[in-house]
This record gives C-alpha cells, structure tokens and sequence, in this order.
C-alpha cells in the first residue's frame, strides 16, 4: 500500500504517491494492456471503497470492457449510453454522486452507487474510458477527479496505442 497521506482517507499527499506509484510501472513498458491491467489494479488495491474499477475501450459503436479488477461486469456498452457511454462521447469527465437517480445508468453491480468516468483520448479521439465505481452515494469528489485525470494523462503518455485501439 501506499504510505503517504491520501485522498479523503489518508491525506493531500494521496494523490502524489500514486502517480508516483504508477508512473514506476509504466516505466520501460508500453504495451496498452499491461499498463491499464496495471493502473486498474494500482487503484483499485490503493483507493478504499472502490468497488470496481478498470477500462473500456472504444470500438465502432460500442464500448468494449477491458482490463479490471473487481466483480464481472457488462462487456458493450453502446457508445453514448450509460455513464460510461456518455462520458465517452462529450469526451468529459462525469462524476456522479448517486448512479440510481441518474437516467440511463447500466446498473452492471446492483450495489453499485457513485460512479466517475474518465475519457482517454488519443490523437484528439476517445479510444475508451477510466471507470470507478464505489457501494458508497457521493464517494468521489473533484479531488477525485483531478488526482485520477492525472493517472489518466499519465496512462495515454505511456502507451503505444496501435491505430487508436489498444
Ligand atoms: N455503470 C456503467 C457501466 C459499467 S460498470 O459500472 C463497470 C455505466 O452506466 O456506463
């Protein structure tokens, strides 16, 4: 585990420790798939009451699960649906304080209950989606945000993205 202070658990210096932390696996690696499998499972071992968290990847019209960790989850999802279909296609960020009043929401974990999305984009272009999903209403906060679009950027300077799909 990271020690260091955190986010809303631990402390301000949270987020500087993961990026640390993620920036030390990507190094001499940049195979899309070893380092999303590898920034999934950073975060999710690091951020408490995080219930899933992992990618979707863009294809077509659809968003297609990646790399995880967490319970199973929905495998499409059509572009411009659901959270993560519609972050994807204003290619911004969505945070969502409680999943159950949102419409369209793809209820993938019936416990699941706040959710954030983050777009990765390459080349100017959505190639897919960073997703966290939390058991707990309101669990993200901009803080959140901000510290996770990080890991995000991070993400797309370290990989080779063949032809914009990973
Ligand atoms: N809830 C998401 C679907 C993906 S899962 O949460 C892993 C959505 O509405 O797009």
């Amino acid at each position: 585990m990271i020690h260091s202070a955190s986010n809303i658990d631990q402390g301000p210096g949270f987020y500087v420790a993961l990026h640390r932390a993620l920036a030390a696996l990507f190094e001499g690696e940049r195979d899309p798939i070893a380092n999303t499998a590898n920034m999934a499972a950073l975060v999710f071992q690091e951020m408490e009451r995080v219930s899933w968290a992992g990618f979707y990847f863009r294809r077509g019209a659809e968003l297609v699960l990646g790399p995880f960790q967490g319970p199973p989850a929905c495998i499409r999802i059509p572009f411009g649906e659901g959270v993560c279909g519609q972050a994807a296609r204003s290619g911004k960020i969505l945070r969502v304080e409680d999943v159950q009043a949102f419409p369209g929401h793809i209820a993938c974990d019936p416990r699941a209950r706040s959710e954030l999305v983050i777009p990765l984009s390459v080349a100017g272009s959505v190639v897919g989606v960073f997703d966290l999903d939390s058991h707990v209403p309101g669990r993200f906060h901009e803080s959140d945000e901000d510290g996770l679009a990080t890991c995000v950027r991070l993400l797309e300077g370290a990989v080779d993205w063949p032809e914009s799909r990973p």
